[in-house]
C-alpha cells in the first residue's frame, strides 16, 4: 500500500492530492492552470474527449455537496472515465455499521476497481487516513473543518481569470474563518505563489481563523491582518471572499444566531469598493451576499463554479495520466 500523499515536485502522476501544502512552487500551479486551460476548450468546444476512457473515478460522500460532487462528476463524464458516484456515505455505507474509513477505502477499491478515489468526509484528518490507506491515489473533497484544496485550486484560477494575476493582491476573506475549510486551503495557496499577496481576516471575534493559519502565514513572512469591520477595508480589496457561518458546526442555535448575519454584502457596501475587484464565495451562501449583488459585474461567484469543472478535470487527467 502506498504512501502516497507526498510533496509533488512538479508531478501530480499517482500522487493522492490531500492538502494544499504538498505545493512546493508556483510552477506547479501553472501546470495545473495550462491543463486546466485546455480542459475549457475541449469543454466550450463540446469535444467529449476520451482521454480517460478505461480509467473508473469513485466519489466518496459523507457529507452534502452541491458543485464539488457534480463537478467530479462532470470532470470525469468529459473525460470518458468511468464514474462511480456515492453520495450519502453517512446514511447508506456500512459506515452505519462501524467500518472503519480506512476499510471502506479498501473496500471499494476492490468492488469497483477504481484508479482513484474522490473523498469529502467530516473528520479533518479523514483524506490523510483515507490516502494511508489506499490503494490509489485520494483526492480530499473537503475533509472537516481543516482543507478543500481543490476549492483552492479552482478559488485561485478563478482569481487569474478575472483579474489577470495572482500576486500583489489583497484579499479579505470574510465570515466564519473557524470553521470553514475553504479559506485555510486558499490563505495557503495564495502564500504561496506570492509572499506578497495580503490577507485581511474579517469574523465575528468568536469566528477567528484558527492561531495556526496565522502563525504559518506570518512565519512565511505574509501580511495577515484582523478585523471586524468591513467598511473600513472594503477600498483596499482585490478579492472579496465571503463565506457562510457554518451552523452545522456549532453545538446550540442560540450560539449560531448570535453571529448569523454578521456581515452581509449588498450594494451599499459594494459601493465602498474598487471598481476593479471581484467578489467571490465558495458556496452554498445564505444570507451573506444579498442577491442584489448578483448582477454586479464584480460578482464572481457563479463563474467560480465553472473553475472547478476545469481545475477538477485538469487534476484527474494530471494525476491519472502524468503532466504529458
Ligand atoms: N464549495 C463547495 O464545496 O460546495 P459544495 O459543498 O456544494 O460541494
Amino acid at each position: 500500500m502506498k504512501k502516497n500523499f507526498l510533496k509533488f515536485n512538479n508531478s501530480f502522476k499517482n500522487k493522492s492530492f490531500v492538502s494544499i501544502n504538498q505545493f512546493s512552487s508556483k510552477r506547479e500551479v501553472e501546470i495545473i492552470f495550462k491543463t486546466a486551460d485546455k480542459m475549457k476548450n475541449l469543454v466550450k468546444n463540446r469535444a467529449v474527449n476520451g482521454l480517460l476512457k478505461g480509467y473508473c473515478v469513485a466519489e466518496l460522500f459523507y457529507q452534502p455537496s452541491t458543485r464539488t460532487f457534480t463537478s467530479f462528476l462532470g470532470a470525469a463524464n468529459w473525460l470518458g472515465a468511468l464514474a462511480i458516484p456515492i453520495h450519502g456515505m453517512s446514511a447508506y455505507s456500512s459506515a452505519v455499521k462501524g467500518e472503519s474509513l480506512a476499510d471502506s477505502i479498501r473496500s471499494i477499491y476492490q468492488t469497483s476497481a477504481a484508479d482513484l478515489i474522490i473523498l469529502r468526509h467530516p473528520d479533518d484528518d479523514s483524506s490523510e487516513i483515507a490516502a494511508k490507506n489506499s490503494y490509489v491515489p485520494v483526492i480530499n473533497a473537503g475533509s472537516g473543518k481543516k482543507e478543500h484544496p481543490t476549492q483552492a485550486i479552482l478559488d485561485l484560477y478563478t482569481i487569474n481569470q478575472k483579474l489577470k494575476k495572482t500576486d500583489n493582491l489583497t484579499v479579505a476573506m470574510v465570515g466564519d474563518l473557524k470553521n470553514g475549510r475553504t479559506i485555510k486551503s486558499l490563505a495557503l495557496i495564495l502564500s504561496l505563489v506570492d509572499k506578497k499577496n495580503k490577507f485581511i481576516f474579517v469574523s465575528p471575534d468568536t469566528l477567528r481563523a484558527p492561531m495556526s493559519l496565522i502563525n504559518k502565514l506570518k512565519s512565511a513572512k505574509v501580511e495577515v491582518y484582523e478585523t471586524d469591520d468591513l467598511n473600513e477595508i472594503m477600498p483596499k480589496v482585490d478579492v472579496l471572499y465571503v463565506t457562510r457561518i457554518q451552523k452545522e458546526w456549532f453545538a446550540k442555535e442560540e450560539e449560531y444566531n448570535a453571529v448569523c448575519g454578521s456581515f452581509i454584502i449588498d450594494h451599499k457596501i459594494m459601493r465602498k469598493a474598487k471598481k476593479k475587484m471581484i467578489v467571490m464565495h465558495p458556496l452554498p451562501r445564505v444570507n451573506e451576499i444579498s442577491t442584489e449583488v448578483d448582477s454586479d459585474p464584480r460578482a464572481a461567484y457563479f463563474r467560480q463554479m465553472r473553475s472547478g469543472l476545469y481545475t477538477r478535470m485538469a487534476l484527474l487527467k494530471l494525476i491519472l495520466l502524468g503532466n504529458k
